[in-house]
C-alpha cells in the first residue's frame, strides 16, 4: 500500500454531487466505547478507511470479535479478555489511546503503549492522566507503557477543569465519569460534534450526560451499560470541507451531502469570504466559485472555531488568493511542514513560528510531492487539481487513513485522478 501513488492531471472543471462517509474521529471513539458493555454493538455509516481497520485490530487484540458488512461494523465484546493495547498498533494510530478509558472501566486496569511523536505535533497526554487521577485512577509509566489501575476506593465522580479543551482527554474523561460513583463536572470540555456523537452513543448505552456541545459536561455515574445496535455515526465534516474546497477550485456547482452544515459554520463563512457562493440545506452544501479568491486570514481554534484538520486544505485556497493572507495555527505546532511541498508546486509561503504568510499565485504547477500526514495529503491532492500539468502524490497511505475512496469520489466530480 505504501508504494501507491495518486496521479492528478490538473485544470479540470468539477461539478456534481458527492456523499461524505461517516466521521473518522467519531467512529473510532464509538468503537472504543463499545468496550464498556458486554454484548454486540453495531455501528452504521462506518467509513472504510485504514484507521477504522486498525481500531478493529486493536479491539480484536483485546479479545473482541469484529466484522464488517458494507458500511456496518459489528463488535462483539463478550469475549474480551485482555486490557493491553500494544505498541505495534498504537504506534500506527494515536487514536488507539481512546481504549484507555473503556478498559479502565471494564477491567479496573489498562495497559496502553505510550504513543510516540507524530508528524503534526508533540501531542501530550498529561490532561488525560491528571483528569483520570482525580477520578481515582493511578498511573505508572514504565517500559513505554501507560499502566493504569483503579485505586482501592474505586472510581468516583469529581469536578475537573481541563487546562485546554482537548478532544481526546474530554472523551476519555467522559467515558470514565460515566461509570464513576456520583457526579462529575468537566469544565472547559471540548465541544466538537464528535464529542456530542460519543455522548449520544454513551447515553444510548445507559450513561447520564448533560451539557454536550457546551464547555461544561455534567455526568451522573452508572454501573450498568448495555450494547447498542443500529447506531448511525454522524457524517464527516472534515471530509465535507475537503470536497467543498475541491468545488471552489473546480468551479462547481458541487453538492456535498451526508453531513450537518452546522458543524462547519466557520469554514463555510471563510469560503464565502474567499468569494464562493454557497447554498445550504439540512444535510448538504452546494458550492460554486467564479474568478479569483479574495485574501482571507484564518486562525485555527478548538470547536466551534476553525478546525485545524481543515487548515492545510484552506491553505491551498489562500495560496491562490488575489493578495496576501495569514494563517495562524494554534493547535498543532508542526502542521505547516507540508507548506514545503506546496512550495514545490509554486506557492509563495513564508513560515514564522505558528504563522504562515502567504502571497497568492495565479496557479500551482504540477510536481511530484509527498504526503506527510493525512490532511496534508488531502491538501496536496487539492492543489494538484488546480495545477498546470500532472502531479504525483506519494506516501498516500496517509490519505487512506481518513478518506474513503477519495480518488473515486473526485473522479465522480470530473477530476482526472487515479
Ligand atoms: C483530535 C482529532 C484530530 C484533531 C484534534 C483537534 C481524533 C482521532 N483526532 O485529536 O484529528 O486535529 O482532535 O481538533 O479525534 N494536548 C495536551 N495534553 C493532552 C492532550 C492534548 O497538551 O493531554 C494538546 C495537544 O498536544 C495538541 C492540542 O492539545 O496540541 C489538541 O489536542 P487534542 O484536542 O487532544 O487532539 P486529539 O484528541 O489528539
Amino acid at each position: 500500500m505504501s508504494e501507491d501513488r495518486i496521479i492528478v492531471e490538473g485544470g479540470k472543471a468539477l461539478a456534481g454531487t458527492v456523499r461524505v462517509s461517516g466521521a473518522k474521529n467519531s467512529v473510532l471513539k464509538l468503537m472504543a466505547a463499545s468496550l464498556l458493555a458486554s454484548g454486540t454493538t453495531t455501528l452504521s455509516n462506518t467509513p472504510r478507511i485504514s484507521d477504522v481497520l486498525l481500531m478493529a485490530d486493536v479491539l480484536r487484540h483485546l479479545g473482541a470479535n469484529v466484522s464488517f458488512d458494507a458500511d456496518t461494523i459489528t463488535i462483539d465484546t463478550r469475549t474480551l479478555d485482555n486490557y493491553e493495547a500494544p505498541y505495534e498498533l498504537v504506534r500506527k494510530m494515536r487514536a488507539s489511546t481512546a481504549v484507555l478509558g473503556p478498559l479502565i472501566v471494564r477491567f479496573g486496569e489498562a495497559r496502553v503503549a505510550m504513543p510516540g511523536g507524530c508528524q503534526i505535533g508533540s501531542r501530550q497526554m498529561d490532561l488525560h492522566f491528571s483528569g483520570l487521577e482525580a477520578f481515582g485512577v493511578e498511573f505508572e509509566n514504565s517500559h513505554g507503557f501507560i499502566n493504569a489501575r483503579v485505586s482501592d476506593v474505586g472510581l468516583r465522580g469529581r469536578e475537573v477543569a481541563l487546562g485546554f479543551p482537548s478532544v481526546g482527554a474530554t472523551e476519555n474523561l467522559m467515558v470514565v465519569a460515566a461509570a464513576a460513583r456520583g457526579t462529575t463536572v468537566i469544565e472547559n470540555a471540548a465541544r466538537e460534534p464528535e464529542i456530542c456523537d460519543l455522548a449520544r452513543f454513551l447515553t444510548a448505552m445507559g450513561a447520564h450526560i448533560q451539557g454536550q456541545g457546551s464547555p461544561v459536561l455534567t455526568i451522573e455515574g452508572t454501573s450498568s451499560f448495555s450494547a447498542v445496535t443500529g447506531y448511525e455515526t454522524i457524517g464527516d465534516r472534515i471530509e465535507a470541507g475537503t470536497f467543498l474546497v475541491a468545488g471552489a477550485l473546480g468551479g462547481g456547482p458541487v453538492t456535498v451531502e451526508g453531513f450537518n452544515p452546522e458543524h462547519l459554520r466557520v469554514p463555510l463563512a471563510k469560503l464565502e469570504a474567499l468569494g464562493s457562493q454557497l447554498a445550504t440545506t439540512e444535510d448538504s452544501v452546494t458550492i460554486t466559485h467564479e474568478g479569483s479568491f479574495t485574501p482571507t486570514d484564518i486562525q485555527t481554534l478548538p470547536y466551534p472555531g476553525f478546525p485545524t484538520d481543515l487548515q492545510p486544505q484552506f491553505m491551498v485556497l489562500d495560496a491562490l488568493a488575489d493578495g496576501m493572507c495569514i494563517i495562524t495555527e494554534n493547535i498543532f505546532e508542526n502542521r505547516f511542514v507540508f507548506a514545503d511541498e506546496l512550495f514545490r508546486m509554486g506557492a509563495t509561503i513564508h513560515i514564522e513560528g505558528h504563522h504562515a504568510i502567504i502571497e497568492g499565485i495565479r496557479r500551482f504547477s504540477g510536481a511530484p510531492v509527498e504526503a506527510s500526514d493525512l490532511r496534508a495529503g488531502a491538501a496536496l491532492v487539492l492543489a494538484a487539481l488546480n495545477a498546470e500539468g500532472s502531479s504525483t502524490i506519494s506516501e498516500v497511505r496517509h490519505i487512506y487513513r481518513g478518506y474513503e475512496d477519495l480518488t473515486g469520489k473526485l473522479q465522480g466530480l470530473g477530476a482526472s485522478i487515479h
